[in-house]
């Protein structure tokens, strides 16, 4: 580790950080890798700066000159070897940027990436590398401070580097049921400067029976592939269907602290005849629960992207492994296959949401998403009568919509121009109330004002409110 913490020094000192790596490349060529395609990145980082160099050697996986680099320190730790006047990555080593976009927070060792037209696929305990589903499940996570952290199925160690980042001095667990995993995970946390981390091999929850923590992450290895196929430890567990992500939702309570938060992406089978919310639904226990839909693909596009992935497509076995998991999904007449996202939080009386978001919703949703299930859990108890203050949320637009030069607006729709960005239909007495109240009134006296104003029976007004402001307190249109 001792090797690692001067590669540390070494990458910093370089610049080799996400905005460095930027600015190297420039947007175009940044473009292109993003689509797979180094050329323009290869030209970008010709000119053998320290930066260039090692984005060349880790990012691009090209050799570089020996003369180029610190070669004894990067072979002295595992991640490069030397040959030939030159130096080649053994590993993958990806900067990684605070998910505000404030800052460095790190580094992820993974096993190199294989590319289409490698002419190989990835080992059966390939560890991954940083990607759009490990992006999306860090954007996600609560940005409340925690003492304690299970990263399960920890990979490359993305999401615990991440974490320590926000919560420093937090007690980190990473597991994972490849060992070779642990290794990199740790290689990850030596040069993210992530002391102490605890590395525990098993499947599931099995490493840490018995025990609670104030947060777990988990981009587990959610993918749906046919039994008995070749199978991929970074994204298939081996169990039947949708049945890793059911399993750790279901028990989630278990292993957590009051309040405790468990995170994860999902993948979830939609099956014919039973509506995905009830199926999803029925995995909840003990937990507020926000399920997100955030994506649907039919059969032939969800085995597509996998084989993609693991880079079968165009190899001779590529027609029988299509066919293999078409098979499997119409032998359990799966009709398509949900992706999204789960949060959950410890509580004794549990508030669930369960609904499809497809539209960008403002980023990074951890910021907030405690604040979305807080709506949820305080809609439950809402009313008129309670005495709570209400306040219009910060940053809504009203709509009135209606032919031009209409005297009243055939509908009015409130909209949030932040964080999830709904839209919702109201009445005169929401849109009323949404332009009055910012929390410093009593709710009883601004409804009995708007039925003065608009000349309505203030116990109709009442029990309107009643009717429609749960959803909307639910909705975040009023805290
Ligand atoms: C999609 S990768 C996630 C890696 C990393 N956490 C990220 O966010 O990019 C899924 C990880 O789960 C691990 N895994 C597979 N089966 C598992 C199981 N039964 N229990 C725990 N981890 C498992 C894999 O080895 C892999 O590292």
């Amino acid at each position: 580790m001792r090797d690692l913490r001067r590669v540390r020094e070494l990458l910093l000192g370089a610049g080799y950080t996400v905005a460095g790596v930027r600015e190297a490349l420039g947007p175009v060529a940044g473009g292109a890798l993003a689509r797979d395609e180094i050329v323009p990145a290869l030209r970008a980082t010709a000119g053998g700066s320290p930066v260039e160099v090692l984005t060349r050697l880790f990012w691009l996986q090209v050799p570089v000159p020996e003369g180029a680099v610190a070669v004894d320190d990067l072979t002295a730790a595992g991640l490069a070897e030397a040959s030939g006047g030159q130096v080649r990555a053994l590993l993958r080593v990806e900067p990684l940027e605070a998910v505000d976009g404030d800052g460095h927070a790190g580094y992820a060792v993974s096993d190199l990436k294989v590319r289409p037209g490698d002419g190989r696929v990835p080992a059966d305990d390939h560890v991954v590398g940083t990607g759009g589903a490990s992006a999306n499940l860090a954007q996600l996570v609560v940005h409340r401070p925690v003492d304690n952290v299970l990263d399960l199925g920890t990979g490359c160690g993305v999401q615990a580097v991440h974490v320590a980042g926000r919560s420093p001095g937090a007690r980190i667990t990473a597991t994972d049921v490849n060992p070779r995993s642990l290794e990199l995970a740790a290689m990850s946390f030596a040069l993210s400067g992530v002391d102490g981390a605890e590395l525990l091999r098993g499947s599931l929850l099995e490493p840490v029976e018995g025990r609670r923590f104030d947060l777990i992450v988990s981009n587990p290895p959610f993918v749906v592939a046919p039994p008995g196929d070749r199978r991929f430890a970074y994204r298939e567990s081996g169990m039947a269907g949708d049945d890793f992500c059911r399993r750790l939702v279901r028990s989630a309570s278990r292993y957590l602290n009051d309040g405790g938060y468990c995170q994860l992406l999902a993948n979830w089978l939609h099956v014919e005849g039973v509506p995905w919310e009830e199926r999803v639904g029925a995995w909840m226990d003990g937990c507020d629960a926000w399920i997100v839909q955030r994506d649907v693909q039919d059969p032939a596009e969800y085995a597509e992207l996998w084989l993609r992935d693991s880079c079968e497509a165009g190899t001779p076995e590529y027609r029988a492994r299509y066919e293999a998991w078409l098979d499997h999904f119409e032998r359990e007449n799966v009709t398509g296959i949900g992706f999204g996202w789960i949060t959950l939080r410890r509580s004794e009386r549990p508030a669930v949401r369960i609904e499809e978001l497809r539209h960008a919703v403002e980023q990074p949703v951890g910021a907030y998403a405690h604040e979305v299930l807080d709506g949820l859990a305080k809609a439950d108890e809402f009313s008129t009568a309670c005495g709570r203050l209400l306040a219009a949320a910060p940053g809504l637009v009203q709509e009135q919509i209606g032919p031009p030069g209409a005297e009243d607006p055939e509908r009015i729709v409130l909209r949030q121009a932040r964080r999830l960005r709904r839209a919702a239909g109201v009445g005169t007495v929401e849109a009323a109330l949404a332009g009055v109240c910012d929390g410093t009134l009593p709710l009883d006296r601004l409804l009995d004002a708007i039925a003065q104003l608009t000349g309505m029976d203030a116990g109709e007004v009442r029990a309107h409110a009643d009717a429609v402001l749960p959803e909307l307190i639910a909705d975040g249109f009023f805290v």
